[in-house]
């Protein structure tokens, strides 16, 4: 049996965080789709199809790893692509609450699903695309957090953005 797990997010932008988990999941599962979640609701910067550029450059050749971008519910996404497992990272406790009601939500829609927790390197585990977001758009030096690419298409984005 084929071993298939989403790693859906709003990656916007995607962060070394976020590519710390999909390296990790990518070396137990033998597919990883990553699902670039449209999230209106978070108001994101950058559209669905920049956010699957960035995370496609940003994971260059892994063999078992995809990208996708999904509007609707997750379960839905999992159904049509037949897996039943989801993986989220879990940075700090603060993350545990949101994470908990979400997994019991998908759980409740879908019985079958399974939520996985991973746990980024400890020198991500204060990453937010938000806080990346801000400190850019204020100048800083981003360079720690994102890979170089993702810099320079997120100062282009904020500049036309202003
Ligand atoms: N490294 C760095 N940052 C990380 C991270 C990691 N490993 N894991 C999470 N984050 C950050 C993100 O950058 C993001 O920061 P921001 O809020 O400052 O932008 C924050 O943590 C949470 O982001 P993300 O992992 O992208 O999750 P999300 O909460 O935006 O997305 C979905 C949640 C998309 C999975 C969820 O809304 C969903 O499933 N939507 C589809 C509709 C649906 O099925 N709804 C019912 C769900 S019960």
């Amino acid at each position: 049996m084929v071993k298939k797990a989403i790693y859906p997010g709003t990656f916007d932008p995607v962060t070394y965080g976020h590519l710390d988990i999909i390296k990790r999941a990518a070396n137990i599962f033998d597919e990883v789709i990553v699902v670039i979640a449209h999230s209106e609701d978070k108001n994101p910067l950058f559209t669905p199809a920049e956010r699957m550029r960035m995370v496609k450059e940003a994971i260059g050749d892994i063999d078992n790893v995809e990208v996708d971008d999904w509007k609707g519910l997750i379960v839905d996404y999992l159904n049509r692509v037949d897996a039943r497992i989801i993986i989220r990272g879990l940075r700090m406790i603060s993350d545990f609450e949101y994470e908990f009601q979400m997994a019991l939500t998908n759980r409740k829609l879908n019985p079958q699903v399974e939520t996985i927790y991973m746990m980024p390197h400890e020198s991500y585990c204060y990453l937010s695309s938000k806080l990346i977001k801000e400190a850019a758009s204020l100048g800083a030096d981003i360079s720690k957090f994102v890979p170089e690419k993702i810099a320079q298409v997120l100062k282009e984005k904020l500049k036309r953005h202003k």
